[in-house]
C-alpha cells in the first residue's frame, strides 16, 4: 500500500514537471513563430509585422510520438502531406522525416540543436504562391520509440472559429503576378 501511495505521488509530480516544460517550451515557440513571421515578411519586402498582424500565428498546439513499429515496410508514421499553418518541429535522433523535392523523396536528417521550418498551406496563400508548402511524411522504424515535438502555428487556437478570411496579399499581387487564389474562409 506504502508503494501504490509513493507511485501515485511519484507520477503526479512528473506530470506537474512535465506541464511546466511544456509550458515554457510553448513560450519559447511562440516567440520564435512570432521572430520567424517578421523574418519572412522582411523576405517578401513587407513590414515587418505584417504576417503577425494577419494572425499568422494565434494559435499553438504540439504533438507527437512514434512507437516503434514491428513490420515497418507496411505502413507510414505520417503520410506525405502539407500542413495547414506553419510548423516548428523539434525531432530526436531517429530519423524518418522526409521531404517531397523535386519529386524524390529525400531524408531531413536529424540535427542535434537544429529544428525544421514547414513553409504550409497558410503561407502558399497569401504569398501568392511566393512560398510554397512543402509536402513532406514520416517513415516508421522497428526501432523506436521516434519523439518529435511538432508545433503547428494556427490563425486561430480552435479551428473554424475565426472569422478572418484569408486571400493573396495586396502588396505581392501585380498585374504579371494576378492573384492564384480566390478569398477562402
Ligand atoms: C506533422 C508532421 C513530422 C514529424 O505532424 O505534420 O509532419 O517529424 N510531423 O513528426
Ligand atoms: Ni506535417
Amino acid at each position: 500500500m506504502d508503494d501504490m501511495i509513493d507511485e501515485v505521488r511519484r507520477f503526479h509530480e512528473q506530470v506537474t514537471e512535465c506541464a511546466d516544460i511544456m509550458i515554457e517550451y510553448s513560450k519559447y515557440m511562440m516567440r520564435l513563430g512570432l521572430t520567424l513571421l517578421e523574418l519572412l515578411s522582411e523576405a517578401l519586402g513587407l513590414n515587418s509585422d505584417h504576417l503577425k498582424d494577419m494572425d499568422c500565428a494565434e494559435g499553438l498546439s504540439l504533438g507527437h510520438y512514434y512507437p516503434a513499429c514491428p513490420e515497418p515496410e507496411l505502413t507510414l508514421g505520417t503520410g506525405d502531406h502539407a500542413d495547414s499553418g506553419f510548423t516548428v518541429l523539434l525531432q530526436d535522433n531517429m530519423g524518418g522525416l522526409q521531404t517531397l523535392h523535386e519529386n524524390q523523396w529525400v531524408d531531413v536528417p536529424p540535427q542535434p540543436g537544429a529544428l525544421v521550418v514547414n513553409i504550409a498551406d497558410l503561407l502558399q496563400l497569401i504569398t501568392n504562391d511566393k512560398f510554397k508548402s512543402i509536402n513532406h511524411r514520416v517513415l516508421t522504424k522497428n526501432v523506436g520509440p521516434r519523439i518529435s515535438v511538432a508545433s503547428f502555428f494556427r490563425t486561430h487556437f480552435r479551428e473554424g472559429v475565426t472569422s478572418r478570411v484569408y486571400g493573396p496579399i495586396k502588396e505581392l499581387l501585380s498585374e504579371e503576378n494576378p492573384p492564384i487564389y480566390r478569398h477562402h474562409n
